[in-house]
């Protein structure tokens, strides 16, 4: 039997990036940003997203890269964002198959199969075509059928922030709750809206201990789920505008009920019970 800060040391190692995956991420990157330069012209391009900052969980899915277009040479794309995601697509389509490739509310996403194993299957890579504007950049936006804007460098310098200000152990955080939420079918959407929560919610200094600190953060996620958050870097649509009311409802449900498991599993190792408390994000298999 395992004590709980055992298990929790264990949880947060099996979200942590293995190498095999980071090697694959990395040759699948210039494979398509290869590809992607060869039919469009990029000025820049970057890795982004919560792998880019590290508050991506495993197993790796939906990597994303920043496409900076040349505003000169791929200007028909300004007054049509959505023209700029179709030919993103049937860019990659050419290369890697019809059934690989569909359009995202922000990116293209292009699947790709790697080993065998279950959860090594398939590793995603989310293109994400970008202009550069003044002091941040656009990005399409399929559901609002527009240019939204974004600055993923403030978003990082951000998490860094958060991180550092809550012992290294913000990013680890974000990660289980990230895992969480993966697990209970994402009730909580974009999983990005737990990173824009965690940044108020996990409020420094760290406590210490991650039973503490998880307790505190479902609670006020309970409370202030249903709130508008908006984008970190105060440029973008709001980050909850996914959560209608009828998701706020099931989250509020998941929230409450994982608040539950914690309150008794504390309780059983008051009482000498150390049940893992691994099991909120793994009830059935490990991974
Ligand atoms: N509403 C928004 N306004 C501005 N920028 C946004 C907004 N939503 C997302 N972004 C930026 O786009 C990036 C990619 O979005 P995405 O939905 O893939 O989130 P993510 O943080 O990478 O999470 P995931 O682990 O689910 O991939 C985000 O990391 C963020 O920098
Ligand atoms: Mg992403």
């Amino acid at each position: 039997m395992i004590t709980t800060s055992e298990a929790f040391k264990k949880f947060k190692s099996r979200l942590e990036l293995r190498e095999a995956e980071q090697k694959d991420a990395s040759r699948l990157q210039k494979e398509i940003r290869e590809h992607i330069g060869n039919n469009f012209s990029i000025k820049n391009d970057f890795l982004t997203g919560s792998y880019g900052r590290h508050t991506k969980t495993r197993p790796l899915k939906d990597v994303d890269i920043f496409f900076v277009l040349d505003k000169e040479k791929e200007k028909k794309y300004l007054t049509d964002p959505l023209l700029v995601l179709s030919d993103f697509k049937k860019c990659l389509a050419k290369k890697y198959g019809e059934s690989k490739v569909s359009i995202g509310r922000r990116s293209v996403g292009i699947d790709i199969a790697l080993g065998t194993t279950e959860e090594d299957k398939v590793l995603s890579i989310d293109a994400v075509p970008a202009f550069e504007v003044s002091n941040y950049y656009q990005i399409s936006d399929n559901v609002l059928c527009d240019w939204i804007k974004t600055d993923p460098q403030i978003h990082a310098e951000k998490a860094t922030e958060a991180n550092k200000a809550f012992d290294g152990e913000w990013k680890p955080m974000v990660k289980m709750i990230k895992k969480w939420n993966e697990t209970q079918g994402k009730p909580i959407k974009p999983s990005f809206l737990i990173e824009v929560m965690a940044m108020q919610i996990l409020y420094p200094p760290f406590s210490g201990g991650y039973v503490y600190e998880l307790k505190s953060f479902f609670a006020t996620a309970f409370d202030r789920i249903g709130e508008t958050w908006n984008d970190p870097a105060g440029l973008g649509s709001p980050v909850s505008d996914q959560m209608d009311a009828s998701k706020i409802t099931t989250a509020r449900q998941k929230l409450s009920e994982v608040g539950k498991f914690i309150d008794q599993a504390v309780l059983l190792e008051k009482q000498g019970n150390q049940l893992s408390l691994i099991h909120i994000s793994e009830p059935t298999r490990p991974y």
